[in-house]
């Protein structure tokens, strides 16, 4: 089968950011932030962005680009033809089932509260009201696996139309957009009375609260927020042009992953803040409560405050898209590789099963709740299952792959571009690909049990 590319360096960079800007970013930061108290699990995030992150993602990069074909086929071939390695080639689709019906949950949340500030369905609302109203649509039987299927339908077709003309191109269209609404919505936020108090929350670390659990959670969030240990980013790499710089890339996408989680929490953090009685650790109802009232209370029943909405869900859907675009990717990329199944074939099969597996997830906010295995529910067990246990294996045996078992010569060559580019923090990228970053990830990984 012939193997398509992104047609623009742009591109190449644009759909790696889209994967790894998401629901992560603005769901998932600043409710971690907000447990784990601010700004110094701020800092150790960007720590851990820097020191495992970045190379991580570089490693599947080099993975992905230089073999240019399936996962498991590029572990098979890159290790020199050992059969052991062939089943990295199953995480990216267990990995990407669980992903994706999961998210595609919290996903549909968010088109559905569109669709809510579209209609102005917030206006004239009491905290109390916006509360339970979120409570009973999460436990709704039917409701959210409507939107959820909307989402996950979106999604099949965008990857069915192929790498260019689906996921390059929207991430081309939404990117961009993302970028203009993120601008106008921290400019507002700041104009709130009393902003500061969420600066200071954000920006001022006391290190007297890190914990073991501080560093661990860190670590989750800054994988997840990267996309990283799934091989998720090898499946974009297949599509790089050899002329793409592997390093600058995995830089400027972590730049940018960063700087929309950081934006995200100046968006919500000042918002939460300037309302008095509101906390920052509200977890995960803080993008869907919490903020629908601080919109009402900081702007009333006006425009601004429809405008802040629409914009601040609209913002959420396309983040939930583009990175939901790349965990099907994932599991499409295998069936037609591996496989041989035609792409719109695989779209469709794929998305089916996350429907299915997705009601699981979404249904244990409602009538499943008391339904727990591990004492956890099906959302939160795959989210668990996701980023506590299969990306920090994915992203050691990553590293352990390409720094003890792949030739060093193929490393430093993809690296370097075949010698074209001059790469003087190669050493440290090898270094810690090596040694610090497996064994950082074993002893945290480890201190969970
Ligand atoms: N990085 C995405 C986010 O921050 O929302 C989530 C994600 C995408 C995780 C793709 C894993 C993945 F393979």
């Amino acid at each position: 089968m012939e193997q398509e590319n992104f047609g623009s360096k742009i591109g190449a960079i644009l759909a790696a950011a889209g994967s790894a800007v998401g629901l992560g970013n603005i769901w998932r930061f600043p409710t971690e932030t907000g447990n784990n108290g601010g700004a110094a699990f701020l800092l150790i995030y960007i720590g851990f962005m820097l020191l495992l992150g970045v190379p991580i993602m570089v490693s599947e990069f080099v993975i992905g680009r230089h073999s240019q074909t399936s996962v498991s086929q590029s572990f098979f071939k890159m290790s020199g033809g050992k059969k052991g390695w062939k089943l990295m080639g199953l995480i990216p689709v267990v990995a990407g089932f669980l992903v994706l019906s999961y998210y595609a949950v919290v996903a549909g949340w968010t088109l559905y509260y569109a669709f809510l500030a579209g209609i102005d369905g917030f206006a004239g609302k009491t905290p109390d009201e916006i509360g339970t109203a979120f409570q009973s649509f999460c436990a709704d039987p039917i409701n959210p696996l409507i939107w959820m299927a909307i989402i996950l339908v979106i999604n099949g077709l965008i990857v069915a139309l192929g790498v260019q003309k689906g996921i390059e191109r929207g991430a081309k269209i939404m990117m961009p957009l993302l970028f203009i609404f993120i601008i106008i919505l921290v400019a507002c936020s700041f104009t709130l009375p009393g902003a500061e108090a969420g600066l200071q929350f954000l920006f001022h670390p006391d290190f007297s609260k890190v914990t073991g659990q501080t560093l661990l959670n860190a670590m989750g969030q800054a994988f997840f927020s990267l996309s990283v240990g799934l091989c998720c980013l090898c499946t974009y790499a297949t599509y790089f042009k050899k002329d793409v710089n592997l390093m600058q890339d995995g830089l400027q996408v972590a730049t940018i992953d960063t700087l929309v989680a950081i934006c995200a929490g100046l968006i919500i953090f000042p918002a939460v803040f300037s309302i008095t009685g509101l906390a920052p650790s509200q977890g995960p109802s803080l993008v869907f409560v919490t903020l629908p009232n601080v919109f009402q209370q900081a702007f009333g029943s006006s425009i601004v405050a429809y405008i802040f909405s629409l914009c601040f869900y609209l913002l959420l859907v396309m983040a939930a898209l583009t990175s939901s675009i790349s965990m099907l990717e994932m599991i499409v990329a295998y069936f037609c590789q591996e496989r041989h199944i035609s792409r719109p074939v695989a779209s469709i099969g794929a998305t089916i099963v996350c429907l299915i597996l997705g009601t699981f997830c979404s249904l244990s906010f409602g009538i499943w709740k008391d339904d727990t295995l591990f004492g956890m529910g099906f959302f939160d067990l795959f989210d668990f299952i996701v980023a506590k246990l299969i990306m920090p294996i994915g992203g050691m045996l990553i590293c352990v792959f390409l720094g003890w078992i792949v030739d060093e010569k193929v490393l430093r060559a993809e690296i370097t571009n075949m010698g074209t580019l001059r790469a003087p923090y190669y050493p440290v990228f090898r270094f810690i690909i090596r040694y610090l970053a497996p064994i950082c990830i074993l002893l945290i990984f480890i201190s969970q049990f």
